[in-house]
């Protein structure tokens, strides 16, 4: 980090020649390794983060006003305290900025003594692959205001403080997996979180002569955020009727299994988004115990499980996606889903060190020649949560 930081450091004193000098902040990504589309009702992830993320370099200021500038975005983002409003919604012409409005909205309505910033941005994540660079903007903004104004708050209620930013000023209904992963998540572990509880558990990721790879499909962005706001609707609704039939259930977490017959009762698409939670839900266990037992062939069957339901049940692959994963199946990998919310974005795999270029080699190729784009790969390393950063890094 040395050198970078130091360059970063200087950057910083450029755009903002009179500020104090920085605090410097670091949010992961994440990728989920299993559990999708099961936050929002209440069930079961097993995320981790990512050693890719955003650093925030952050000085206060007196006079309530943000200026925020990115490494990745051109367009620089500045307001002020005295213009934010508690309804306030996001604004177009704000775009990336929109976040850490969002994040000092919440922080003001908690009372958080934040009087401005002088900010800068850069990030190592790709932005909208599915790798939370939302959650990550909005947890290194959360936790680095917090910590300047010497504000007391848990990373815990810093997750939920961002969730409600996404959900009522960005206006993505999001569960809370990703920025519990990204404020949560410890170095060599996957997290295990159960979302009606809120308790979690790091559960060890150790892979042997396996390495995590992240292949993007590098497919643009489309109305995503509609239709995953459709698709929550839709699970709600397949769980009122679900009720209907069956009055005692309050949640999916109270169905299992052997629930699947009643299930089968419902129409499309209702039948289709229920069987693929109740089965994910199943599945976020059986993998939570194949991982503690070390039988990684059990957690790639499970992985290839969950995506076959999302691409089938939930519908949230789209053509990329699954033609991604056709593809690393033939080159031989049986330990490999789509990850994040879909519609494009990454897949997750298990490739054995010494196959790795291989695999690659075969993918890219593949890929390109049956979608005309060009996937990109990432080894992802496990990491730790949201943190700050010192000299020593
Ligand atoms: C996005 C959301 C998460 C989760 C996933 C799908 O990443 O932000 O809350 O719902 O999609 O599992």
């Amino acid at each position: 980090m040395g050198s970078l930081l130091e360059q970063l450091k200087q950057e910083f004193k450029e755009f903002y020649p009179e500020a104090g000098s920085p605090r410097v902040f670091f949010a992961p990504g994440r990728v989920n390794l299993i559990g999708e589309h099961t936050d929002y009702t209440g069930g079961f992830v097993m995320p981790m983060a990512l050693d890719l993320g955003i650093t925030m370099l952050t000085a206060p200021r007196k006079d309530g006003v943000f200026r925020l500038r990115s490494k990745s975005f051109e367009q620089p983002v500045e307001f002020s305290i005295e213009d934010l409003k508690d309804d306030s919604k996001a604004d177009k012409k704000d775009t990336w900025g929109n976040y850490p409005k969002g994040v000092v909205i919440e922080l003001l309505k908690l009372g958080a003594p934040v009087t401005g910033a002088d900010i800068l941005y850069s990030s190592n994540l790709p932005t909208g692959a599915g790798l939370s660079s939302s959650a990550a903007i909005g947890m290194a903004t959360a936790f680095g205001l917090a910590e300047v104004a010497e504000f007391e708050v848990s990373k815990q209620e810093l997750a939920f403080l961002c969730q409600r930013m996404e959900n009522n000023f960005i206006g993505v209904k999001s569960g809370i997996m990703d920025q519990f992963a990204v404020g949560l998540s410890k170095e060599n572990h996957a997290i295990f979180l159960d979302c009606t509880s809120i308790e979690y558990e790091y559960v060890p990721f150790e892979l042997e002569d396996h390495k995590v790879v992240i292949t993007n499909t590098a497919k643009k962005r489309g109305l995503n955020e509609s239709r995953y706001n459709e698709r929550r609707e839709e699970a709600e609704e397949a769980l009122k009727q679900i009720a209907e039939m069956k009055p005692n259930v309050k949640s999916y977490r109270d169905l299992s299994l052997d629930d699947l017959s009643l299930i089968n009762a419902l129409r499309y698409p209702y039948r289709e988004r229920a069987r693929h939670i109740v089965t994910e839900n199943h599945r976020v266990l059986e993998a939570k115990a194949a991982l503690e037992q070390g039988n990684l062939t059990q957690f790639g069957q499970l992985m290839l499980a969950s995506h076959r339901s999302l691409s089938l049940d939930y519908e949230v692959t789209g053509k990329e996606l699954d033609t991604l994963f056709q593809v690393q199946l033939e080159a031989g990998c049986y330990k490999t889903r789509m990850t994040g919310a879909g519609f494009g974005g990454c897949t997750v795999s298990l490739v054995k060190e010494d196959e790795i270029d291989q695999f690659i080699e075969y993918v890219r190729a593949n890929y390109k020649e049956r979608t005309g784009l060009d996937p990109e790969f990432y080894i992802a390393k496990g990491s730790g949560g949201v943190r700050e950063i010192g000299e020593e890094d």
